[in-house]
């Protein structure tokens, strides 16, 4: 019974391609393991979230007073958010990473609803750009839309990542 298993054990052994090792290498060096290495979907989505998070707090500051409100600098805000919010959903794998996600399982168990809050943020996104172009710029014209934009940030949060 032992040599045998030994047996097999070797054969196995023997029958491991190299380059699985390599790719085990490779993929302890970068730490992609887990999801988390450069380039990797995690880190992908997550420097693009935190783009948004920036973009957003920085249009969103001028309405709020933190910043001084200006209408060139508030418009190209708006356009970029806009171009952002299209782009964190292709960087969600069709299987959840094992590593530093502080995205739910609900993201992966349910599409449709996740899809649909992602949808969600690009049209009032594009509402927000739509807004800049035809109303006058002031912060009180551009303070409703902005907020719904960062409702539409609240109401993922909430159901889909953790925190
Ligand atoms: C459809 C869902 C959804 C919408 C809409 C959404 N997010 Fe997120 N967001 C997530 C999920 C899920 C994560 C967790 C990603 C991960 O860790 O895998 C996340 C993570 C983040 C993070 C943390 C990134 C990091 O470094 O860990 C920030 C910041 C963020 N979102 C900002 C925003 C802002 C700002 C908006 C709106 C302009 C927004 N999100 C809209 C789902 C969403």
């Amino acid at each position: 019974m032992k040599s045998k298993s030994v047996a097999v054990e070797k054969s196995l052994k023997s029958s491991i391609p190299k380059t699985v090792g390599l790719m085990l290498v490779v993929c302890l060096t970068l730490s992609a393991c887990g999801g988390e290495g450069p380039g990797t979907p995690l880190a992908q989505r997550k420097a693009i979230f935190k783009q948004m998070l920036k973009t957003s707090e920085d249009t969103g500051g001028m309405l709020r007073g933190r910043l001084p409100f200006d209408g060139p600098t508030f418009v190209a805000g708006a356009a970029k958010l806009d171009a952002l919010s299209h782009e964190p959903w292709k960087h969600f794998p069709a299987v959840k990473e094992a590593g530093h996600t502080s995205a739910k399982d609900a993201v992966w168990e349910r599409q449709a609803r996740f899809q649909a809050l992602a949808r969600a943020l690009e049209a009032r996104t594009g509402e927000l750009v739509v807004a800049t172009q035809t109303l006058q710029l002031t912060p009180a014209n551009m303070i409703p839309p902005m907020n719904n934009v960062e409702d539409a940030c609240d109401a993922c949060h909430r159901e889909f990542r953790n925190h």
